[in-house]
């Protein structure tokens, strides 16, 4: 392999819970209606974890199914990235807690915290520990439970989100197939636009920040619009061109699933058609850092996405962050 060494997803694995929140059932829990979600968004239902599942038990069902489709043994695994906005705990990482229940005795386990970006990110810093040789087999999972930290009295917030997880084993490629290109990308200054202020060593919990519901996601909704419209198509081109393609070329672009709304805006704005534009929010809502596995493990399974095809992931959220990869499917 030598200079040319490169990597590829071996293998997806995807985890919903199986309760599902419909907008008429939030009509009953908010001053809001099924349309209003609708026609702004583009959500019709998103899943809501059990309250005896976390976000390891998520990862822990997405993590096995990617490994079987993989053919890869846990034991054999270097490494294990969860990317999250909502832990388990603050620490000991969710990583360490898959690492144990997979058996994956070898591996390092650490999360990646970049918000929605968090899925595209891991895989990044994934391809680079295999392109440098430092790992054979990699588990990069992409699992969120915001369900437990939204407000469910906030009508701004509560409609948008769900849970899930999604998984990919990255090994190292010898073939035209495999991930192109990254582009990791964040502006500190858009901190305050999306975030859960309490529960850290800024603001310790205490009974004000509960009764303050600081430990909850608070959101400027149309600034994260405004960010998320421009900088989509910027990070698509951007991984476009460290690939060495044009985005005519891609087959299929797979967006954070945020808001259907974004996705229409950023389209226009690459002047793409929107129909290379895989879309899934309807069913699940934004389901942060799983938001992108779980539609690329859709849209392979749906026969949307096929050997050979040029893809192009792109994520965006909190810190601010954003993440695009350019991948040659195979
Ligand atoms: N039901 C009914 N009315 C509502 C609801 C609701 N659920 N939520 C807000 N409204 C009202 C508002 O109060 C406002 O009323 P007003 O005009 O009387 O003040 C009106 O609807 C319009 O509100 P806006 O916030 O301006 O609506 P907008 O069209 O911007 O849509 C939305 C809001 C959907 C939140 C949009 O801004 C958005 O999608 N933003 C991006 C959010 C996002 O992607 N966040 C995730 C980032 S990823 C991560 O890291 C988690």
């Amino acid at each position: 392999m030598g200079l040319h060494r490169s990597s590829r997803i071996a293998g997806l694995g995807r985890y919903v819970p199986r309760r599902v929140l419909t907008n008429a059932d939030l009509e009953r829990m908010v001053d809001t209606t099924d349309e209003w979600i609708t026609v702004r968004t583009g959500i019709k239902e998103r899943r809501v974890a059990a309250p005896e599942e976390a976000t390891s038990d998520l990862a822990l069902e997405a993590a096995r199914e990617a490994l079987e489709r993989a053919g890869v043994d846990a034991a054999d695994l270097d490494l294990i990235l969860v990317g999250t906005a909502s832990p388990d705990m603050i620490f000991p990482a969710t990583a360490c807690l898959v690492q144990e229940r997979l058996g994956a005795k070898r591996a390092g386990a650490v999360d990646v915290s970049a918000a929605c970006s968090s899925f595209v990110y891991a895989l990044g810093l994934a391809h680079a520990q295999i392109v440098a040789g430092l790992a054979e087999r990699v588990l990069v999972v992409g699992a969120d439970t915001l369900s437990r930290i939204t407000n469910w009295k906030d009508r701004a917030t509560c409609v948008l989100f769900g849970d899930s997880a999604g998984a990919a084993v990255v090994v190292p490629s010898d073939s035209q197939a495999g991930l192109l290109s990254f582009w990791l990308g964040a502006d500190g200054g858009g901190s305050s636009l999306l975030s859960l202020p309490a529960g850290g060593s800024r603001l310790p919990a205490s009974y004000e920040t509960v009764e303050r519901a600081q430990h909850y996601i608070h959101m400027n909704g149309p600034e994260v619009f405004k960010f998320a419209s421009r900088i989509i198509p910027r990070a698509i081109e951007e991984a476009c061109q460290r690939a060495g393609v044009s985005a005519d070329e891609v087959d299929l672009f797979i967006p954070h699933q945020a808001n259907v709304r974004i996705i229409q805006a950023a389209a226009e704005r690459l002047r793409q058609p929107l129909e290379k534009f895989y879309v899934n929010v309807h069913k699940y809502g934004n389901t942060s850092s799983a938001s992108v596995p779980v539609a690329l493990y859709e849209a392979v399974e749906e026969g949307r996405v096929k050997p050979g095809d040029l893809v192009v992931l792109v994520a965006f959220g909190g810190g601010l962050t954003w993440a695009s990869c350019a991948l040659r499917w195979g």
